[in-house]
């Protein structure tokens, strides 16, 4: 029986009147005071790692899609020794606005634009994509021409780095306290349809001050294997993949994958 009447979640999000920028927009104000201190460190020393071995001895090129707020991006410039060149794109201006305040360095430099339908031009030695942001790609086309776009955008011995969580099919439904004190409590509440491998949600924040305010999100979410099929459709293969940042062997039972993956020119 799904969450949402059929006829309310027709839109290709599975979630109606959901776009490319519903998301961003809809966390900048508190993207940094929940997300900053996640725990994916381990990714940005890898991509840190990546860039000594593979441009030990030139400045870097990077493009990070769906920068948001610049969390990663501040801490891959602070983790490098050479003076890269970094762009982030992001389909929020919202999200962009708060990377503005951030005060990160010249060498960054931002473009507002939906991944899945353009991106900045430039031969890149690293594209990347953390925090399963790749998954805001409402849907298989979208995330193909995406994926092209990547390809097309990245040096012959260039790379793209994926950090997402490995799709664990046995989730289902679920209503949670994400935060309560005295005059607040946000709720999380989320809808898993595994047909269509959507998941979406809310964040839903009830306060004495502020009243109600909704936060959407909407997943579409692959397997690696699945991942590995468009990519390669795409003209990327699959390098290597590990189970975390630090180098953990990725294996069948592994919760995340950071993957790599070249051109197939
Ligand atoms: C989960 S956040 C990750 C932000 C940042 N990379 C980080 O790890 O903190 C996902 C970001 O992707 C952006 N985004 C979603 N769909 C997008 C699209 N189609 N094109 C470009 N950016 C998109 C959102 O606005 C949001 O800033």
């Amino acid at each position: 029986m799904p969450y949402l009447p059929h006829d309310e979640q027709t839109n290709e999000y599975g979630l109606s009147g959901y776009g490319a920028s519903t998301y961003g927009d809809a966390f900048a104000d508190v993207y940094d005071e929940w997300y900053e201190s996640l725990d994916d460190a381990d990714f940005v020393r890898f991509m840190a790692m990546h860039l000594n071995t593979h441009c030990a001895q030139r400045n870097a090129l990077v493009l990070e899609l769906g920068v948001g707020t610049g969390r990663l991006l501040a801490q891959l410039i602070a983790a490098r020794s050479h003076q890269d060149v970094f762009v982030g794109v992001d389909s929020s201006a919202a999200m962009l606005a708060v990377l503005a305040k951030r005060g990160l360095p010249s060498c960054v430099s931002t473009v507002c634009c939906d991944m899945s339908r353009d991106l900045p031009p430039g031969s890149f030695d690293l594209v990347f994509v953390g925090y399963n942001t790749l998954f805001n790609l409402p849907s298989e086309q979208s995330l193909s021409v995406c994926l092209s776009l990547v390809a097309s955008r990245i040096q012959p011995d260039g790379f793209l780095i994926i950090d997402a969580v490995v799709p664990n099919d046995a989730d289902g439904d679920n209503v949670s306290v994400r935060s309560i004190t005295a005059d607040r409590v946000v709720l999380s509440i989320s809808t898993h349809n595994r047909a269509s491998q959507h998941i979406s949600g809310q964040f839903i924040e009830f306060s004495q001050s502020d009243g109600v305010r909704l936060r959407p999100w909407a997943l579409t979410y692959w397997t690696p294997s699945q991942l590995d099929t468009i990519a390669s459709a795409a003209g990327l293969k699959l390098v290597d993949r590990y189970a975390t940042g630090d180098g953990q062997p990725f294996t069948s039972d592994s919760p995340r994958h950071i993957s790599r993956y070249q051109t197939s020119r």
